[in-house]
């Protein structure tokens, strides 16, 4: 995820460009750029690490009267955060800027085979792509459309070129792109946060829209179709439009999930298997085993993933938690493959057990969210889960996507051993559905929003599933404890009966995990000993439960993960509901901190 801003007029536009990535910077802070041509000159000025840094280096930069600009803060999916592959990217006369990713530019870069490309990204091809064809079609918008007619993935992209000084040409699919104005002036933006003060009303780019802005115009077309715009007024509060008008970044990142899991498959499934470029063969030669090391809500993704690993690749694999690992001796051998999880990749406990498996000159592996963070600088190879940033303390994307790559992990590693392919081919059928499976039901958050109005009290919750729905409950329980304070334990369904049914009583609130892909059965017969007992069930599942006294219905129900998914969207509203109604802080809740960079 990153952001991308625009601007045409003759105002400050350094000013404005720098202003506007000010308000993005939640969108990606590992480097940033802008580029701006005015009296036919263009400059760029391109920073590592937090905008300061870029405004520190454009201090001196004068530039007032009219001219257009683009600026972009990234979070890096390609290529390492350095100044060579911050935004925006150039020709020999022309720039671009990026959001997305683009899925076929090893295939357009081999087809540009003599252009010398200067940075590991995706987008870099664009920009030599709009030059080769405007040097074939000599039309700007001609070559634009054709430039994008050729990218896949997704994108929202604006470019400007000295070949036509007073345009930006825009294009949005799949990422967001808003274009607004004020009387002659024209502003694009990721989100509405940088055009607030700025524009008077905007237009939301839908995707395939495509066009080009000039002083006084915007012209819009869809495919070869111009399209009627449809301006609105813009909203004038600032926090809001940072929250995409959500109560709180946790609330906007549930709903971020069904499209950012679409950014973390991107170009990793392709027809028929799973390519990871990060990895290959020479680098698993060897490997019998598996341990996963991590921390909080990125142990419960690799605890689930252990399950999916051994399920679909038949490798054994012990998941553990971080600052258990570093204390308790362990054992580790070189046919081990050490795989670490973290959103921020900067959690010591996480940290310190990657160095103590490379010292015992382990294969090592990162799962993380931040690229050039110390786990990715340390370990041999990474997976980045192109989640975005993630705000809210209360993990939920981020868990959403590490699952992700632990699934496609498990199938790549499935494939590598020859596993039956028609087995294969059902998982990428399901993990195709994710996106839906997480994709938030208003009635659904509407009838969990009513019903946590009984769960504000009593004397605890237990979470149960079995098998990998197991990790799920402890995930579950972990984000009400976290936001809402109250006592919650993850239990493993079958294990209740060994002692905590002891509990059982009206006060006790059991949140049950019932997939109808896994082990129904017997889950049902666990959930049944609880109500016989008289706990309050709060039974999620597709398939109703007539002893439950709530009833969560689960839609996805082809694929035991697309279950996993949607329960697990549920569990996250269910904690924020409950938060909610009890009056805390649900981004910063007490005592906790996003990342822990302590023992
Ligand atoms: C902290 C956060 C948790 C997070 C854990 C691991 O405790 O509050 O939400 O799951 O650290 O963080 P990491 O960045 O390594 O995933």
């Amino acid at each position: 995820m990153c952001g991308i801003v625009g601007y045409i007029g003759s105002k400050d536009i350094k000013k404005i460009l720098l202003e506007g990535l000010k308000e993005l910077e939640y969108r990606g802070y590992d480097s940033a750029g802008i580029a701006i041509l005015q009296n036919n000159e263009l400059k760029i000025y391109k920073a590592v690490g937090k905008l300061e840094n870029l405004i520190n280096k454009t201090k001196d930069l004068k530039t007032e009267g009219f001219g257009i600009g683009i600026g972009h803060t990234r979070w890096a999916t390609h290529g390492k955060p350095t100044e060579l592959n911050a935004h925006p990217h150039m020709g020999e006369y022309s720039y671009v800027v990026h959001n997305g990713i683009i899925e076929n530019f090893k295939e357009i870069k081999k087809e540009l085979n003599d252009v010398r490309f200067i940075s590991q990204t995706d987008t870099e091809v664009i920009v030599h792509l709009f030059e080769k064809y405007l040097q074939d079609l000599n039309d700007p918008l001609k070559a634009f459309k054709a430039t994008i007619d050729r990218l896949q993935g997704a994108y929202a992209i604006l470019l400007i070129t000295k070949a036509d000084p007073s345009k930006i040409f825009f294009a949005k699919k799949g990422s967001p792109l808003i274009v607004g104005r004020d009387g002659e002036e024209i502003y694009f933006a990721s989100s509405d946060a940088p055009l607030i003060g700025h524009a008077k009303e905007v237009h939301y780019l839908d995707d395939g829209e495509w066009g080009y802005a000039q002083l006084g115009e915007v012209v819009v077309y869809h495919g070869d179709r111009a399209i009627d715009l449809d301006f609105k007024p813009l909203t004038l509060n600032k926090e809001l439009a940072q929250k995409g008008g959500y109560r709180f970044f946790m609330e906007k990142e549930i709903y971020e999930q069904s499209d950012v899991i679409t950014e973390t498959m991107m170009g990793r499934i392709k027809d028929e298997e799973i390519e990871f470029e990060e990895l290959d063969q020479e680098f698993l030669h060897g490997i019998h085993s598996i341990k996963i090391c991590a921390c909080g809500t990125s142990y419960h993704a690799g605890l689930s993933g252990s399950y999916l690993i051994e399920k679909l690749a038949r490798i054994p694999v012990m998941c553990e938690i971080a600052s258990e690992f570093r204390y308790k001796e362990p054992i580790l051998q070189k046919e081990t493959l050490f795989v670490v999880i973290s959103q921020s990749g900067e959690t010591a406990d996480t940290l310190e057990a990657l160095k103590m498996a490379k010292d015992a000159g382990l294969k090592t592996l990162a799962i993380c969210n931040v690229d050039n963070s110390s786990i990715v600088r340390l370990a041999d190879r990474t997976i980045l889960t192109r989640a975005g940033i993630e705000k809210g303390v209360a993990s939920t994307k981020a868990f959403t996507t590490q699952l992700m790559v632990l699934w496609m992990l498990a199938l790549y590693l499935a494939q590598q051993k020859g596993i039956d392919p028609k087995k294969i081919s059902r998982e990428l059928e399901a993990m195709r559905k994710t996106p839906q499976a997480l994709k938030v039901d208003p009635d659904l958050h509407e009838r969990i929003r009513r019903l946590s109005k009984r769960y504000l009290h009593g004397h605890g919750f237990f979470f149960i599933g079995r098998d990998i729905f197991y990790p799920l409950a402890l995930e579950g329980a972990l984000k009400l404890k976290e936001i809402s304070y109250l006592h919650a334990e993850g239990y493993p369904a079958g294990e209740m009966k060994h002692g905590p049914i002891a509990l059982a009583d009206p006060e006790l609130f059991t949140i049950a995990l019932m997939p109808k892909n896994l082990l129904y059965e017997k889950t049902k017969s666990n959930v049944e000993e609880l109500s016989a007992r008289d706990s309050t069930i709060c039974a999620i599942s597709p398939v109703a439960f007539e002893l439950a006294d709530d009833f969560i219905k689960v839609q996805n129900a082809d694929h035991y993960m697309l279950e996993y998914y949607e329960m697990a969207v549920a569990l996250q509203i269910l904690a924020m509901e409950i938060a909610i109604r009890l009056g805390n802080d649900v981004d910063m809740p007490r005592n906790l901190a996003k990342s822990v960079t302590v023992e």
